[in-house]
């Protein structure tokens, strides 16, 4: 999505739902998942690009089998978008915080009879960014040191 109003309005949505607590979700959000859905929004406001990617809704008869392998192509979607992006030399974010304004989002771009699933910045790093890189546990450790 290249609209600039669009991706503005879903950027609006989420901080107008966020100071609101509007947000479609049964729990009371945490400080650092509050701060997350901050921060996804003003990339999505900055982004140039920004992706949405949808599910199709089953019918409660077919649903059950299918519902485990829409998800698995939703992210192997995403995780391919991010991988392309990156040999491209883009910059991805991946962001689920949508799915909390996932019906105004539906609105906005007129999608009926799917699900929203996430959403996918992309852009370029900005010279200014701080070039922050989260901490990496070594292989050895996520792997064998959780057995
Ligand atoms: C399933 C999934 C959902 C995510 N949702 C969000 C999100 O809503 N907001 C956000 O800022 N980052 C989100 N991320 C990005 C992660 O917070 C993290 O930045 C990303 O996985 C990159 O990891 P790295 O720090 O190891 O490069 C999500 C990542 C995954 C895999």
């Amino acid at each position: 999505m290249q609209n600039h109003t669009v991706r503005n309005s879903v950027s609006a949505a989420m901080l107008h739902a966020l100071e609101a607590q509007q947000l479609e979700t049964s729990h009371e959000l945490t400080k650092a998942e509050a701060s997350s859905v901050y921060h996804s929004a003003r990339a999505i406001e900055q982004a140039p690009v920004l992706v949405l990617v949808y599910s199709p809704l089953r019918s409660s008869q077919s649903g059950g089998s299918y519902a485990l392998s829409d998800l698995q192509s939703s992210g192997a979607c995403m995780q391919n978008m991010a991988l392309a992006a990156h040999s491209l030399g883009i910059s991805s974010l991946w962001i689920c915080d949508v799915t909390y304004v996932a019906q105004r989002i539906n609105e906005l771009v007129d999608v009926r009879n799917h699900q929203l699933v996430a959403a996918m910045a992309l852009g370029y790093t900005s010279p200014d960014a701080d070039g922050y890189v989260a901490p990496r546990r070594s292989l050895t450790n996520s792997f064998l040191g959780s057995m």
